[in-house]
This record gives structure tokens, sequence and C-alpha cells, in this order.
């Protein structure tokens, strides 16, 4: 099996640091140790550092925190006019990460480290190999690992995708930017993904990013400004979506009548829904039919109740969304290719409705191998499968089955969600990458640590601290949980906030003087 998690060799971002940073003291055990740290080194919290063992070789530790002291401040002997510097000490205290064996597999050593070792600033070897951080050419370029900027991330696609992706943060921290990011290398990798894009804030991939402040981070994150034209923007309504390549089309006929009932607008008593199946049934005996022929279908019954049925379906009719030639499943799933289906403008229920029937199709159809294996990215997630509940939608019950039997059949599943309490939990705990960016929300973050298996309280600390586009991985596409500092994007990001103070809108000067006579004599008389 190949590493999940490893570096493109031809990448080199920097050099590694010679030299002791310290000397361990005190008590050492299993998991962690202190060590006093040299008057010159400038390592910080989160930095990776390396320790030799006399029986595993080199063995990677992590440090968690760092401590000033100074013997002439400390409460008995304080006095105010001494010399500060001599007696000022730093103490590091670093977590064991381990030593990779003849198998290539990490482990912790069973006998600790002795008192009076130097300890070194970690190189980016022995940092990928510990990591898993290793391999050759096609991963994901997510950032730059903090604690040792030089060391790219890559991940590996098939571990990422195959078994579920989350992507969980507050509002404003990085979720659809980072993204955006792994869409690029999807793009890169000509990973075939549909997009379930309820605000319209992906088909910005398209253009090359021309943000200042962002192309000047490229060099250090080694990209290049780049477009994208092997993605296809659908939309519901072009009229609110000019710039979409194609409309996007329900197939009527494909509705199940327990699908159209729960589409409805309102819910019908069960006089109605014995109305409509039996519409249905006459229906399909006509082979092919649209919404229009089964509402002429159902004025026909004799039954009084049917006009409420009728205007359920003409307000479903208005919805527009069967107007057209459907939209086939192979349209969307392309290989190479990204497709996105911008729902900006369409109401929540039809939402639903289009998320439901698109990935029943696909799930169907790739379980019959019809399809090349794809990704499903699914934004707002908590719109589409909410936690029980607390709300309710129709698309809830195909994604939690995809959740669950996605990976056997090449169907992998991306959320991406600001309110992690309010996606269903088993969608949740079914992934098995979490992408985390800054979550402060206490609700939030106990749906993060009940999702996955054995997180610390430490790494809630972490998540809370978080700066924007600072993400942790959790999971099994890493050894270890790391921190990355996600790259700047290659397109450009459509998300971001909207300022509520807006510029001046810039004045016209008039220079034609009859019309500035006229509006003279108009306005300033
Ligand atoms: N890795 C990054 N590099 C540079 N800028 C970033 C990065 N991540 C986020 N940003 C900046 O932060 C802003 C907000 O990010 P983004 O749109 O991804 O937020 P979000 O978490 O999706 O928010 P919402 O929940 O409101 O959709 C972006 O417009 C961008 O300017
Ligand atoms: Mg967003």
């Amino acid at each position: 099996m190949e590493r999940f998690l490893f570096v493109d060799s031809s990448l080199n971002f920097g050099e590694d640091m010679a030299g002791d940073v310290g000397l361990i003291f005190g008590e050492v055990g299993h998991r962690d140790f202190n060590f006093l740290l040299n008057d010159n080194s400038e390592v910080s919290k989160g930095a990776y550092v390396k320790v030799n063992h006399e029986t595993y070789d080199w063995v990677l530790c992590q440090i968690t925190s760092i401590k000033i002291s100074n013997e002439l401040y400390s409460l008995s002997t304080m006095k105010y006019e001494r010399e500060v510097k001599d007696t000022e000490r730093r103490i590091a205290t670093a977590k064991i990460i381990g030593f990779v064996d003849e198998k290539g597999i990490l482990r912790s050593p069973k006998i600790p480290f002795k008192p009076g070792q130097k300890v070194y600033s970690a190189d980016s070897k022995l940092i990928k190999s510990s990591l898993g951080l290793k391999g050759k050419g096609d991963g994901i370029y997510l950032g730059l690992l903090e604690g040792h900027r030089g060391t790219p991330v890559f991940l590996n696609p098939n571990k990422l995708f195959q078994k579920h992706v989350s992507v969980l943060a507050k509002t404003g921290a990085g979720k659809s930017y980072t993204v955006g990011v792994l869409i690029e290398e999807l793009l890169e990798k000509g990973i075939p993904t549909l997009i379930i894009d309820p605000h319209g804030e992906y088909a910005s991939l398209k253009q090359a990013n021309i943000n200042t402040r962002e192309l000047e981070q490229m060099e250090r994150f080694r990209i290049t400004p780049k477009g994208y034209d092997n993605i296809s923007e659908f939309t519901p309504y072009l009229d609110i979506n000019p710039n979409a390549d194609r409309k996007f089309v329900l197939d009527f006929t494909k509705l199940s009548p327990r699908d159209l009932i729960e589409a409805l607008p309102t819910k019908i008593p069960s006089s109605q829904k014995a109305i409509l199946f039996e519409s249905i049934k006459i229906a399909r005996g006509y082979g092919s039919y649209s919404i229009e022929d089964l509402i002429h279908i159902v004025q026909e019954n004799e039954s009084r109740s049917k006009w409420n049925l009728i205007t359920n379906l003409e307000s479903l009719r208005d919805s527009k969304i069967f107007d057209g030639t459907p939209t086939k499943i192979e349209d969307l799933i392309q290989d190479g290719r990204v497709s996105i289906i911008n729902l900006k403008g369409t109401q929540p229920e039809i939402q639903g409705l289009i998320v439901m029937s698109v990935s029943t199709a696909l799930f169907e159809a790739r379980k019959r191998g019809e399809l090349v294996p794809f990704l499903l990215l699914v934004e707002e997630a908590h719109n589409f499968c909410p936690e029980r509940g607390l709300s309710k939608s129709i698309s809830s019950k195909i994604l939690r089955t995809i959740a669950s039997e996605g990976r056997k059949f090449g169907m992998g599943l991306c959320v991406v969600s600001q309110r992690p309490a309010r996606i269903d939990k088993n969608v949740l705990s079914q992934c098995n990458t979490q992408l985390i960016l800054k979550v402060t929300n206490p609700n939030d973050l106990r749906a993060i640590s009940q999702s996955i298996e054995g997180f610390s309280s430490d790494l809630e600390d972490e998540i809370k601290l978080l700066l924007p586009g600072v993400a942790l991985i959790v999971g099994e596409v890493v050894e270890q949980p790391i921190i990355v500092n996600i790259r700047v994007k290659r397109s450009q990001h459509g998300g971001g906030s909207i300022d509520m103070v807006r510029e001046p809108q810039s004045r016209v000067i008039v220079t034609e003087p009859r019309v500035k006579s006229l509006i003279q004599r108009l306005f300033f008389r």
C-alpha cells in the first residue's frame, strides 16, 4: 500500500536548521520530556525536534510548550535592580511522536531518553518519514506544515476522498477557500468531482487569482496563478446566474411517487396521496410524461380533495426545475472535469430535491459501474443532511447511505459545514479525515470531538486558537494530527465577505458644456 501523506521530492521549500537546540533534564517519561533551550535557539511551540536514541536512532518529537523562568525573579529571592540575563532560562516541553521501524511503521520508544541528551531541530527528511509525509508525485498539495514550514504537505487522494472527508470551521475561518484549494488539486489530477454549490462560489475557479495580497504569497508556496477551464457550471436559473454554462433540469419522470410527495411544498393527507399514486399510474401508462401532464390527469379525478394536490403540483411546476431537456448524470460526471451545480437563488426545498435526485442517480449509476469513480462535494452540508431532530431534508437519507456505503462503490463524499453540531452525526462520523479550521462554538466542538476517535482535549484547545487559513488535519490520511498553513489559491476565490460600509461611489465629472449648464440650471439655481 502506498503511503498516504507524502511530499513531492522535487519541491524543496527551504533549508533545515543545523545544530542542537537544547539539553534534556529531570525525569524523562515515555510520552514527553523537558529540556533547557540554548540561548540562541529560535524554536517555538509546535516546532518539530529530534533526539538520538541509543536503541531506536532518531526519534521525532514536537514542542508542546515553552516556559521562561529566572531565579532572580522567583518570589523568594526577587529584588529589583539585578541583572536579568544570566539566570534567565527557557524550558521547553516536548511530546514524543516516535521513530520509524524497519517496516516503515511509526512506533513509540519503549525505553525513555536519558537526561543530558541533546535535542536538535528536526530535519525535513525525518519529519516526512515519521509523519508519512513522503512519496512521489501525485498528492493533494494543501500547504506548509506548521512547526516546520519548509515541509510541504501532500495528501494521498485515494485515502482522502474514498474514505470521505469533512471540512469544518466557523464562518469566515477559511472553509470554502480550503475547499477551493482541494478542488484545484482535483482539477490538476483530473479527478471527476461534482460540487453542490448553494452560494455560487466555485465558478471563480475558472479565473486566475489576481488578489495582490495572495499573489505576493505565491512564491512562498511555490505556485503560480492559474484559471481552470475543465469546469462545467450548471444552474436551475440562468437568469439569476447568467455566466453558468448550462441550465440544470431535473427529470420529472425519474421522481418516485414517494419523492414527489416529499417534494411538494406542503404535506398532503392520505386521500390526496391516493389520488397522486393513481394519477402517476395512469401517466406511466402513456410512457413519457411531464408535470403538466400529471396535473391534467389529477384534474380529471372526481374527488373533491384533488384541489389542494393540484395547487401543490402547480407550485412545484412553477419552480421551472423540470423545464427543458433533463440533465444527464453522464454530463455531470466526466473524466478529468469538475461540475458545479450552482444553486444560488434556488428555494431551499428545491435545493434538497435536486441534491436528493442527483445523489441518488449518481449512487445507483456508480453501483452499476456506469460512471468513473468520483467525488461528491456538498457545501453547507448541515442543510442537506441535518442532524435528526434539529431539521429535516429530503436529501438526508441518500447522503447517509453514500456516507456509509459510497466507499465500496468508488464514490467519495466531502461535506463542508460551519455548523458541525447541525450535521447528521452518522454522516460526520463516517468521514475518515477531518480538515478543521477555527471553531469556537462549544456545541460544534463537542460534535467534532464525538465524531473523531481518540480526539483529545489538547486538540480541542488547538482548534479554538487556529488563525484563519490554518487547518488541523486529523484522521486516517495522517499518521499524527498535523497543522497546515493552507496555501493560497492559484485561481480566484468566490466566497469572502461583502463590506457593510462601502467606498463612496465615484462622482461623474461632466465636461460637455451644454449638459453642464443644464445641470447648473436644474440643481443649483
Ligand atoms: N488559506 C488562505 N489563504 C489566504 N486567504 C485565506 C485563506 N483562507 C481564507 N482566506 C481568506 O478568508 C476569507 C474567508 O474565507 P472563506 O470564504 O473560505 O470562509 P468560510 O469559512 O467559507 O466562511 P462561510 O462560512 O461564511 O462560508 C477569504 O475571503 C480569504 O480572503
Ligand atoms: Mg464558505
